[in-house]
């Protein structure tokens, strides 16, 4: 790192002993998000993993997830996920639903919450 000191003096246009771009580093981090993803009617759909849930985070990135009551009763928003670091234990609505679609990675989009 570079521990030079400036003086007002320093910053005069033609006096400048150090590259403006040396002066303005920022530092950056790359931080790797694990992506959601998930199949419908054998599309593939990638979400970013948004704390809420499954359904608003697609439809909220411009991912098309078929729904229709958003309750957990008609089924439209069933997916097969294929990665998800991180969601919720299915619940009772998911259960009554799925069934044993369950332990084959099916999930109600609409249910299923990014944790
Ligand atoms: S939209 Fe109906 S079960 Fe999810």
């Amino acid at each position: 790192m570079n521990n030079r000191i400036f003086t007002v003096g320093s910053l005069i246009p033609g006096r400048l002993m150090v590259k403006p771009q040396t002066l303005i580093q920022t530092e950056r981090k790359e931080v790797k998000i694990e992506e959601i993803i998930v199949e419908q009617n054998g599309s593939k759909i990638e979400i970013l993993p948004v704390k809420g849930m499954l359904l608003d985070a697609a439809l909220n990135q411009g991912k098309q997830i078929n729904y229709k009551c958003r309750k957990g009763t008609c089924g439209q928003c069933t997916v097969k996920v294929i990665k998800a670091p991180g969601l919720s234990a299915p619940n009772e609505l998911e259960q009554k639903k799925l069934k044993n679609e369950l332990t084959n990675g099916y999930r109600l989009a609409c249910q299923a919450e990014i944790i």
